[in-house]
């Protein structure tokens, strides 16, 4: 048996945080053969309802997992975290953008990153899902001066499985046959969801859509999904979150497919020309715990003028927390 591996989950009796425990607990982010200790972490108000969580996840008798750890210090429970899943926040409501909470949510991150750099195992692996993901992922790797920032890392797969689908759907095919989608920038209306690069079964997928569907349907439904689901619900993306955030971690430490990538939101290193340190939505592959920008694709004027504007709202976002990095 394997050693097993410490998973620190914020927010766990909130909506994703619900989503998310069950699956992990069963293998489904780390496998069928590695055990996990769950250090589930919310503030106190919350503490009741994550007793319940815990509960639950006992019911289960799930054979992966060894521990629960449930606790409001985050001190206790990022202790040795090999993953840090940051999905404690406040979500949107109608009407509002994610950067409408940036004043509410900014500030849970820096101490979260403090904590995190104090107490996570040195290889720690981080992705910020509460958001503006993007922002609360550069405060929290602000605060965390012990760690290499590439350790933080944010959301963006739910928007390029949102694109995956919405492109499937109109191709009359199947995910699984598209490869190279992107999406750039930020987790936010802003977004440029790119299939400039895309084959869907082999075929370039520019050739297979009309560019009026591409821009005016397409683009603006993958960067609005998320309002679309709080409108139709009334709350915001639950599974389908938790379900991305699985598969971020997943093609991390496993690896991306030979023929294809996926997008990360991750320190920009200057790479395609976008400020160096904002947490930025790249094309990378993953290989060896370990993810690599793709580098060298052809970017046209249309895309060109996309990144920039994402890339803008990035730098803005990051000018208004200043005084928490
Ligand atoms: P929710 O309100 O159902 O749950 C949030 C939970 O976080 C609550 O249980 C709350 O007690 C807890 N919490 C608040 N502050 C905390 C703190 N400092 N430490 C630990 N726990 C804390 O919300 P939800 O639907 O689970 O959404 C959580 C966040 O994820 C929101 O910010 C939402 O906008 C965001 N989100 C991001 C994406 C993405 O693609 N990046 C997708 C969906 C939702
Ligand atoms: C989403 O994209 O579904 C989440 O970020 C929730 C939101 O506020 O849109």
């Amino acid at each position: 048996m394997k050693k097993p591996a410490r998973v620190a989950i914020t927010g766990t009796a909130g909506n994703i945080g619900y989503a998310l425990a069950f699956r992990i607990a069963a293998g489904d982010m780390l496998g069928p053969d590695q055990p996990v200790i769950l250090q589930l972490i919310e503030i106190e108000p919350a503490l009741k309802a994550l007793q319940g969580v815990e509960m639950e996840l006992r019911d289960c008798a799930f054979p992966l997992l060894e521990e629960i750890i449930a606790t409001a210090d985050t001190n206790e429970g990022f202790d040795g975290a090999d993953y840090v899943m940051l999905v404690g926040s406040k979500p949107r409501g109608p009407g509002m953008e994610r950067a409408d909470l940036l004043s509410a949510n900014g500030k849970i991150f820096g101490p979260q990153g403090k904590a995190i750099n104090d107490q996570a195992s040195p290889d720690v692996k981080v992705i910020v899902v509460g958001n503006p993901a993007n922002t609360n992922a550069l405060i929290a790797a602000a605060n965390a001066p012990d760690l290499d920032r590439r350790q933080f890392t944010c959301m963006m797969r739910l928007d390029h499985n949102r694109a995956l689908s919405q492109l499937a759907q109109k191709t009359a095919t199947h995910v699984n046959h598209i490869r190279h989608m992107i999406v750039w920038g930020n987790h936010s209306a802003s977004q440029y969801p790119d299939i400039s690069h895309c084959t869907v079964k082999g075929k370039p997928a520019k050739e297979l859509v009309a560019q009026d569907w591409y821009r005016d349907e397409f683009m603006p439904t993958v960067q609005q999904r998320g309002a679309a689901i709080i409108k139709a619900r009334g709350a915001s993306s639950a599974a389908s979150a938790a379900s991305a955030a699985i598969d971020h971690i997943k093609t991390w430490v496993h690896g991306t497919p030979k023929d294809d990538w996926v997008s990360m939101g991750i320190p920009s290193d200057g790479s395609y020309g976008i400020a160096p340190g904002i947490l930025y939505s790249y094309p990378v592959t993953c290989a060896n715990g370990h993810y690599t920008i793709v580098q060298d694709l052809a970017i046209d004027e249309f895309s060109t003028k996309k990144m920039q504007a994402t890339e803008r709202e990035l730098r803005e976002e990051r000018k208004a927390v200043e005084d928490l990095l």
